[in-house]
């Protein structure tokens, strides 16, 4: 039962000053050092690496949500923030007005471990004057291989293909089974071209691509000319895009943006792609698009909810592979994260510029 785990792992908070202090300092000076050092919530178990670097700061004393297997239940969290000056976390807990207001005004720093900030309230902040920093460029490399092995499990069947040869489903070689499309001499289209946009292009270019497309809210000419991708309208990215990557942030704008318009006026043989965040897509209309054959399959790592319901539609579709939110996920790129969050919390306490902050 997980609920006793939760309990009996409450119990293990874990409230750190430097370890060196303890060694040197009488116990008054301890006193006086705790006392002085700001208090800390962090709401997930994070990778060692940051840990340590909130450790050895002696500037912080921090408590800590020790699960990596359920989120802070939501009454704990507002409770567990009253009072603290900043507050760790991942992309599962809503940073609102609720939880700003719980916390109180000694919040002066948030620090989420992602790229993605769609779970933060940003006006509200701004309001309170709360900075904000994030974790960009340190997860690039890592969201970008795992969206070329997406593409290339989805447009080549791999889920299916693998499921066939250990079922029986394998028989004699036939001359057009789990065939699949392939990206040499295809278009790529993609939704919302920033650094992961650019990065996935680089990685797929020596597949041959014949033509990267690219649209946004404006035209991007500096990353656009790194890949040599043409600007074009959201009509025309649908219409010509042999494989639809979705790259864009989720923004009251972008909300379910990928919908029956979009794929109505996809290719029935293309392959669209979505490691962004679920609430790009509206998932409905994903749903129709494969299951009639108006496109030919979809790759997600990201779905409404999280974690998708296993007896949710989507799962019954050969044509759609779903991953579990993994796209950051290599040790290297998580500890970067961890490291670079519990860096910026620090120094947004010290009223210093973070390595990499929202501008609010
Ligand atoms: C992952 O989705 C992130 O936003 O870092």
């Amino acid at each position: 039962m997980w609920c006793s785990r939760v309990s009996l792992r409450r119990l293990q908070h874990i409230a750190v000053a430097p370890l060196n202090l303890f060694r040197n300092a009488t116990a008054g000076a301890v006193q006086r050092n705790m006392s002085s050092m700001s208090k800390v919530y962090v709401t997930r178990q994070i990778p060692p690496v940051g840990l340590k670097i909130l450790q050895e700061s002696g500037q912080v004393q921090y408590e800590l949500w020790d699960s990596d297997d359920v989120p802070v239940p939501r009454k704990e969290l507002l409770q567990k923030v009253k009072g603290v000056d900043a507050l760790l976390c991942v992309l599962t807990e809503k940073i609102d007005a609720e939880l700003l207001d719980a916390a109180g005004p000694n919040l002066k720093v948030v620090s989420t471990m992602s790229v993605g900030f769609d779970h933060l309230s940003l006006e509200e902040l701004k309001k309170r004057g709360i900075r904000v920093g994030y974790t960009p460029e340190v997860l690039t490399d890592a969201v970008a291989e795992l969206t070329v092995a997406l593409l290339l499990a989805t447009s080549r069947r791999l889920i299916e293909a693998t499921h066939e040869a250990k079922t029986g489903g394998w028989g004699t070689w036939r001359t057009l089974w789990l065939c699949g499309h392939e990206l040499a001499n295809s278009t790529v289209g993609i939704f919302g071209l920033g650094r992961i946009g650019v990065a996935i292009a680089e990685r797929l270019a020596p597949f041959k691509v014949k033509k990267f497309i690219y649209t946004d809210v404006e035209p991007r000419p500096e990353l656009a000319s790194l890949i040599n991708a043409e600007y074009v309208s959201m009509d025309e990215l649908a219409k010509r895009s042999d494989f639809l990557a979705a790259c864009c942030a989720l923004t009251p704008e972008t909300k379910e943006i990928c919908n029956k318009d979009l794929f109505s006026k996809m290719k029935k043989t293309s392959i669209f792609i979505n490691t962004s965040r679920g609430g790009v897509v509206h998932q409905e209309d994903l749903y129709d698009a494969l299951s009639t054959g108006q496109i030919a399959g979809a790759g997600l790592d990201v779905t409404v909810p999280e974690p998708l319901p296993t007896d949710h539609p989507l799962f019954t579709l050969k044509n759609c592979v779903i991953l579990p939110h993994i796209a950051s996920a290599s040790y290297s790129t998580r500890n970067e994260m961890s490291a670079l969050a519990a860096n910026n919390l620090l120094l947004g306490l010290r009223a210093k510029p973070m390595i990499k902050e929202l501008k609010l």
